[in-house]
């Protein structure tokens, strides 16, 4: 997957990252670490100051990691960080970083998504690529309102992006086999397809009270030998993410048992607890 990665970079010098959050700043750090300008843009300034904050320290860590040496670490950590530009301003900062792919990590909202490509779209001269790393949308829907659905692929990461290796591009039926050849534009792609019914799965196990949470964790991660459990994954990936999923697979196919809502996860998330990120999920990191 390495090569394919490479391939599709192989004619572009600089990114355009939209969204600044937990894949956005993924984005830009393993972009700008392989040698690419990148420009991270979101719409609110806290949340850019934050990405930057963690990819400093993200680079610091892996080049000290990697050299040994505190000193070179600190060197190239600031080279790495010359590379990244950060902005609010949309429109400013597309002519200044005149972008040959644009990656969009906002919202898992499919208007919002639509809405950002629309203006990109007004904005960017042909033969810039439009890549999504939706998680769960479809790339044909985000791209129906796009002229150039030919320059347009699904560029799927997955988190924590500086350490997995996987990168899934995904194709509509109008991408051009020069923008990308790998996954056809199905509901969660390959991981997600397998992932989140698992996710699921291993929610309902604990609901109908088959076993408890730290169990069945440890059974997965014993006994099928994965980093994380399921709780823990999903704490992780952010509950907002994955009931997002479970709601627009479940719009999509009300009868399929796979993914009638889950009473667990509705719960949490309208109490406001999304996972790591806010502090508590299924577990408590407090
Ligand atoms: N950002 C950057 N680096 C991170 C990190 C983060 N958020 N979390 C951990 N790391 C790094 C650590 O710094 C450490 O690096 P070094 O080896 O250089 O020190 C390395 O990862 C290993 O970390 P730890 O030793 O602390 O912990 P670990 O061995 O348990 O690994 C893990 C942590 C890599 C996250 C591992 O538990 C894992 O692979 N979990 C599964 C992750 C997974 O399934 N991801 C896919 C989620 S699905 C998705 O993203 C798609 C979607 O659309 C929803």
């Amino acid at each position: 997957m390495h090569g394919i990665r490479k391939r599709f970079y192989s004619t572009i010098n600089n990114v355009l990252v939209c969204g600044s959050g937990l894949m956005g700043r993924g984005i830009a750090q393993v972009t700008a670490f392989s040698g690419y300008n990148v420009t991270l843009y979101d719409i609110k300034q806290d949340v850019l100051n934050k990405a930057l904050e963690l990819i400093k320290d993200n680079l610091n860590h892996s080049f000290n990691k990697q050299l040994n040496d505190k000193t070179k670490a600190v060197e190239q950590t600031n080279k790495t960080l010359a590379r990244i530009k950060a902005s609010t301003d949309l429109n400013s900062t597309f002519v200044a970083s005149s972008p040959d792919l644009v990656i969009e990590a906002i919202i898992e909202d499919l208007e919002a998504k639509k809405t950002l490509f629309a203006h990109l779209d007004k904005i960017a001269p042909p033969g810039v690529i439009f890549a999504s790393n939706t998680s769960s949308l479809s790339i044909t829907d985000i791209a129906s309102g796009v002229s150039r659905k030919d320059n347009f692929v699904g560029l799927h990461f997955f988190s924590p992006v500086p350490i997995m290796k996987l990168v899934e591009i995904v194709k509509t039926e109008h991408s051009s086999p020069e923008t990308a050849i790998i996954c056809k534009d199905t509901p969660g792609f390959i991981v997600n397809r397998l992932l989140v019914p698992y996710l699921l799965e291993s929610v309902k196990l604990y609901d109908q009270g088959i076993a408890s949470i730290k169990d069945i964790d440890t059974a997965m991660k014993l006994g099928a030998g994965y980093p994380m459990g399921p709780f823990e994954l999903l704490d992780y990936v952010g509950l907002d993410v994955v009931k997002f999923i479970n709601d627009a697979w479940h719009a999509k196919n009300p009868q399929d048992p796979m993914f009638q809502p889950s009473q667990s996860i509705n719960k949490l998330v309208a109490e406001g607890n999304l996972g790591k990120k806010t502090g508590k999920g299924f577990y408590d990191y407090t």
